[in-house]
């Protein structure tokens, strides 16, 4: 596939013209895969986020981290201070602790793996999280709203400060209420991590349906290469944005928790006809980047 125009990372030296990344437009037709993907639903509602980055840290998790140099790229090159992102399936706010303060998810697994902590009940860590993550802010924070349907985790990520605004809302379901739509229409970038396959089209079409025939936000997402992009890349055409794909690289999510999710994955893989050669066979999940954009920028 012919390269097409870049995206705006560009002068930042993320595509083919500077680095030898190829970005192409998403137009492939997408095919049902099933799952065997391991089950964390017990680590992603409890009252704080100890047992999240101890599971996922023990896996060598990474796509946040992998995910927030492009994230940084995207805010800089926006024409507004500070920035609006609505991170969905944001969970306890890591995208936001990367984005808003000078910590990297080491540091976050670091802090949450110190058995000092387990002396600390939930309202005493949020009160010591709140004052951790103050303590470490960025000079340019954008503002971080988030989405997600575990109540939980989006107040402990208010509560700490990494979420300026959370919403416990199921938009595979139901139309976004009028309180999110107001929030919605400050966006100016939609960010998601590990959240494409609990979320699909459906989710997007609603987000993006709130903007009508205004000015649209970007869309960056990072989507396990098990899922297809097809189906939201066309929705979010309908839209008016145009999706690339960063083509050349792929991004390490985190390690397979068994030899049987490993098995799942690489059946899944081998159906859609992609490599996992060097990749998912080697043992970590691997996601593609996704950058969609109104066309005028693109
Ligand atoms: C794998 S976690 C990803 C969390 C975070 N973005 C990260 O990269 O670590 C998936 C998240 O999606 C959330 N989720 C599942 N279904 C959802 C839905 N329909 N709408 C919003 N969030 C959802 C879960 O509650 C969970 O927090």
């Amino acid at each position: 596939m012919a390269p097409l125009r870049c995206w705006p990372g560009c002068a930042a030296g993320r595509c083919d013209c500077v680095e030898g990344r190829v970005i192409t437009t998403v137009m492939t037709m997408e095919s049902a895969v099933g799952d065997g993907k391991a089950t964390f639903g017990h680590i992603y509602d409890q009252a704080d986020p100890r047992a999240y980055y101890r599971a996922l840290g023990a896996l060598d998790y990474e796509i946040p981290q992998q995910a927030y140099p492009i994230f940084a790229e995207l805010l800089d090159g926006l024409d507004c201070s500070p920035a609006t992102v609505l991170d969905v399936c944001c969970s306890y706010g890591v995208n936001a602790a990367l984005m808003r303060c000078e910590l990297g998810i080491d540091d976050l697994f670091r802090r949450y793996e110190d058995d000092a902590l387990d002396q600390l009940g939930p309202a005493e860590l949020i009160e010591s999280d709140r004052q951790f993550y103050a303590g470490r802010q960025r000079a340019q924070a954008p503002r971080v709203l988030g989405l997600d349907l575990a109540a939980n985790a989006i107040g402990y990520a208010r509560e700490v400060g990494l979420l300026d605004n959370g919403w416990v809302e199921n938009l595979e379901a139901e139309d976004p209420s009028p309180e999110l739509v107001a929030a919605i229409r400050e966006v100016d970038l939609i960010t998601i991590t590990g959240g494409v396959g609990y979320v699909s089209e459906r989710t997007f079409n609603r987000l993006l349906s709130v903007f009508g025939d205004g000015p649209k936000p970007m869309v960056a997402a990072f989507v396990l290469r098990r899922y297809p992009y097809a189906r939201i890349a066309q929705v979010l055409a309908e839209h008016g944005l145009v999706t690339k794909q960063e083509l050349g690289r792929t991004y390490p999510q985190r390690r397979f928790a068994t030899q049987q999710e490993q098995d799942a994955v690489l059946g899944a893989l081998d159906a859609l006809g992609i490599d996992a050669a060097g990749k998912e066979a080697d043992g970590r999940y691997h996601a593609d980047f996704f950058l969609s954009a109104p066309a005028r920028r693109g």
